[in-house]
């Protein structure tokens, strides 16, 4: 699953005995993965849309783990364009109920954040390095595609990714967050949306973002910029490795 046209097209590309089912104004692609029943969507922006895409995911076309590839804006000062940062667990920035309930807790779920799955991380982690180590992003996007981003070497982070309907495009924004959130590597829109459904159906997930922007003043020109040449090709190299491993 994918947020926007650009995060899965090349993740489409993989299935074999291709189909679409139109629903909810989605469209659906269903194949094989190396011989693996798979679904790929785009939800389209937002923990909203997000929710609702997972939710028919599951009582649909009954699927059973799901992988969600797309990019992301760097909170940490540690990561630049090209990282990629997988998901360990998952916040929703934007939920405040207080003074009912604790700023950030998921109202009546008692939870703030939502862990991913061990063995999922497990495998995810792998086929990033391998990905990344094995320089395949060279080959498929190009020295001059990696040079326009000024990305050398490419690394991961596992750890804390927050979600909410807010694109960041200021340092404030982004300041603002990291000193309520300091653990927080990037923020994104869909992904503790995710989570939240998962963890209601008990379907083992995992987040994996590439660093498109850094959040920041320029966030709105680096990020189209990245989705258009680079995001789809992390995404099917790293989804092509997955399903090795599966
Ligand atoms: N996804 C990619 N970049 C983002 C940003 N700056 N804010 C929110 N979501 C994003």
């Amino acid at each position: 699953m994918g947020a926007m046209p650009e995060e899965i097209e090349g993740v489409v590309a993989l299935l074999t005995n291709p189909e679409v089912t139109k629903m909810g104004k989605r469209s659906y692609f269903t194949g094989q993965i190396n011989g693996i029943d798979t679904v790929v969507v785009f939800s389209r922006w937002g923990k909203v849309a997000a929710a609702t895409t997972v939710t028919t995911l599951i009582h649909e076309f009954k699927i059973t783990e799901l992988l969600f590839t797309g990019v992301a804006g760097a909170i940490s000062p540690e990561l630049k364009i090209g990282d990629i940062v997988l998901g360990k667990r998952l916040i929703q920035h934007d939920m405040d109920a207080r003074p009912l309930m604790k700023q950030y807790e998921i109202p009546l779920l008692s939870k703030t954040y939502i862990e991913s799955d061990a063995a999922h991380l497990e495998i995810a982690t792998k086929s990033i390095n391998t990905v990344l180590e094995n320089r395949s992003l060279h080959s498929v996007i190009g020295t001059e595609g990696l040079k326009e981003f000024h990305i050398v070497q490419p690394k991961l982070m596992v750890g804390e990714i927050a979600s909410g309907d807010q694109f960041f495009s200021s340092n404030e924004q982004k300041n603002n967050l990291n000193s309520q959130l300091p653990d927080v590597l990037c923020v994104e829109m869909e992904g503790a949306a995710v989570a939240q459904v998962c963890y209601e159906y008990d379907i083992p997930f995992s987040i994996i973002r590439t660093i498109s922007d850094v959040a920041d003043d320029n966030s709105h020109i680096d990020f189209p910029a990245f989705i258009q040449k680079i995001s789809s090709k992390y995404a099917a190299e790293i989804i092509k490795d997955i399903f090795e491993q599966m």
